[in-house]
């Protein structure tokens, strides 16, 4: 990565923010016709890569996805509704949040079925990582989790911090070298 690089002028929230709706068929369900929970995972990936490429206008990769929690069942025939916007530019990567909603087709309810953060790191199409643009809060929700993101942010680093060097008591330090971060 370039040090010499030029900071980019800062994005807005909405330059990123994405939305995704799919109908679910049987091949993403299980053999009781609902929604497979990988299935989900994958579209949450998508929609959030879609806010990750707005902002950065680069390529990007995941680098993680935080716990999730399957709130409410989807069942084959209902509507998907993902939602997903950056909260916070790094250095070269983003904290992106996705919401996911099911529509039922005949009732037209809508219920909260899980929501995830994921972080992504931007890189040009040599793979080499690249700085992205810093984002502006406007509103006061998004202000909100733009902190929510920094204290994120810090919590992944000691849980990282942490896993290392339970590895290192558990292993040694050789065996660890190449264990995530
Ligand atoms: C993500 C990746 C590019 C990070 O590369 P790296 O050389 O380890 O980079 P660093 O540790 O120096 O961190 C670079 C940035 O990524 C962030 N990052 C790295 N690993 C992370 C993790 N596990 N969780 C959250 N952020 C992470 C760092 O905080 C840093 O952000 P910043 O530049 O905004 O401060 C690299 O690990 C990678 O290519 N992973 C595979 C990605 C992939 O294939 N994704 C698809 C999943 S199947």
């Amino acid at each position: 990565m370039s040090s010499t690089e030029s900071q980019p002028a800062p994005r807005l929230v909405s330059d990123s923010q994405s939305e995704m709706t799919e109908i679910i068929l049987p091949n993403d369900t299980n053999t009781l016709g609902n929604l497979l929970g990988g299935r989900l995972m994958h579209f949450i990936d998508l929609t959030g890569a879609m806010a990750a490429y707005r902002h950065s206008r680069t390529h990007v990769v995941t680098a993680a996805m935080d716990h999730i929690d399957f709130i409410q069942p989807v069942h084959v025939g209902d509507l998907l509704i993902l939602k997903s916007r950056v909260n916070r530019a790094f250095s070269t990567s983003m904290e992106v949040g996705v919401k996911v909603w099911v529509e039922n087709t005949q009732t037209g309810v809508l219920l909260h079925v899980a929501s995830a953060y994921l972080v992504f790191v931007a890189i040009d199409q040599n793979g080499r990582r690249v700085h992205v643009p810093p984002l502006k809060p406007v509103s006061a929700d998004e202000q909100r989790r733009f902190e929510g993101a920094l204290r994120r942010r810090e919590y992944r680093q000691a849980e990282a911090r942490r896993r290392k060097l339970a590895l290192q008591t558990q292993n040694g330090p050789e065996q660890t070298e190449n264990a995530p971060a």
